[in-house]
């Protein structure tokens, strides 16, 4: 069994061998948080605590399991907002305590990468990952399970940051991402100049302020000058293009033959199709999960703790919430 409550989504999974997902439940917050247009913690940790214990009983009934089923709890202790990790965390140690099971803490962005693992567990290493989320975007090269080299990362705000705050400023709503995608699909991606941080030749690196800057200076006298699909195709573009240009670069660098994303932002369709694009024509193999397994869900914790059983790891009950931590 796998828990997630590091940020608005309380979820729990039950995953079979690491790949078989036999329930994957998501009881989200969006609705609750978009009313601040933005999360605010002491909310979302009391709304965890209001639904851990009923989410928990859906996952069993869904999957058609008892207690005694289980073999394993693992649960994102890392990184994420500290009061709701911990309803999720104590809740993992209860149900390690009572029912004697291990207990494994897993990284929320190592379990974003796992995600492809539930979906193709034979995935080849070498690999590059390209990780973009509301609070993330790195580049890893990965030579093992649970070995992680960071490639790259971003310098200021995260992807998903830039395509909230974005959003935000075309009136777009919280969270702006899955909006922006569904409205530049009938947008022009050429319609607005905006700005690519490529911060020289060889970096691999990203930075996404002055992006934000550049849309709400463009905002700031109004959205009337192009219809509201071609400002979300076009400040897309200036997203997608630097994401897929850095991590072809990588790839190409760290001479690797297949290449991941994972993360919120990886469920958008134009990265999708640009990194698979791509990727086919320079005879590399692209995979990433399906979109509701690219945003925050506790298959991917599942999986991840799965991998940590495999390689002999466990924690105690004395297992942390960490707010912070880097992968690698
Ligand atoms: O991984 P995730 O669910 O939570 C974090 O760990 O942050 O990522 C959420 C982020 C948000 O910024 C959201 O706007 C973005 O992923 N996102 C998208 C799409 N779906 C979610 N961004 C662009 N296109 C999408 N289709
Ligand atoms: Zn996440």
């Amino acid at each position: 069994m796998g828990l997630e409550t590091s940020c608005d989504e309380t979820s729990v999974a039950i995953v079979e061998d690491g790949s078989t997902i036999l329930c994957n439940v998501i009881a989200s917050q969006i609705d609750l948080h978009a009313k601040t247009g933005g999360v605010v913690p002491e909310v979302a940790s009391r709304e965890h605590v209001e639904q851990i214990n009923a989410v928990i009983k859906e996952a069993l009934d869904e999957a058609d399991c008892g207690f005694s089923d289980l073999q394993a709890i693992a649960v994102a202790n890392r990184p994420g907002l500290m009061g709701a990790l911990m309803v999720g965390v104590s809740a993992a140690k209860a149900l390690s305590y009572a029912l004697n099971l291990p207990l494994i803490g897993v990284h929320h962005i190592e379990a974003h990468i796992y995600a492809n693992f539930l979906i193709d567990p034979t995935v080849q290493f070498p690999l590059v990952c390209l990780v973009a989320s509301g609070g993330h975007t790195q580049i890893f090269l990965m030579r093992g399970h649970g070995d992680y080299e960071l490639l790259g990362r971003t310098l200021d705000d995260a992807a998903g940051e830039a395509f909230d705050k974005s959003a935000r400023l075309l009136n777009l709503g919280y969270p702006g991402g899955i909006t922006i995608d569904r409205l530049a699909q009938s947008g022009n991606r050429d319609a607005i100049k905006f700005p690519r941080a490529r911060l020289g030749p060889e970096s691999l690196d990203f930075s996404f302020s002055g992006l934000k800057t550049s849309v709400l200076n463009a905002t700031s006298s109004g959205l009337d000058s192009h219809p509201i699909e071609d400002w979300c195709a076009s400040l897309q573009e200036a997203i997608v293009e630097v994401l897929v240009q850095k991590t072809m670069r990588a790839a190409a660098n760290y001479n690797v033959r297949t290449v991941l994303a994972a993360g919120g932002v990886a469920a958008n369709s134009r990265l999708q199709s640009e990194m698979r694009r791509a990727c086919e024509s320079r005879g590399l193999h692209f995979a990433v999960p399906s979109k509701i397994l690219c945003t925050d869900n506790a298959a991917m914790i599942a999986c991840a703790g799965y991998h940590h059983i495999l390689a002999g790891h466990e924690d105690g009950l004395d297992l942390d919430v960490i707010a912070t931590e880097a992968l690698a």
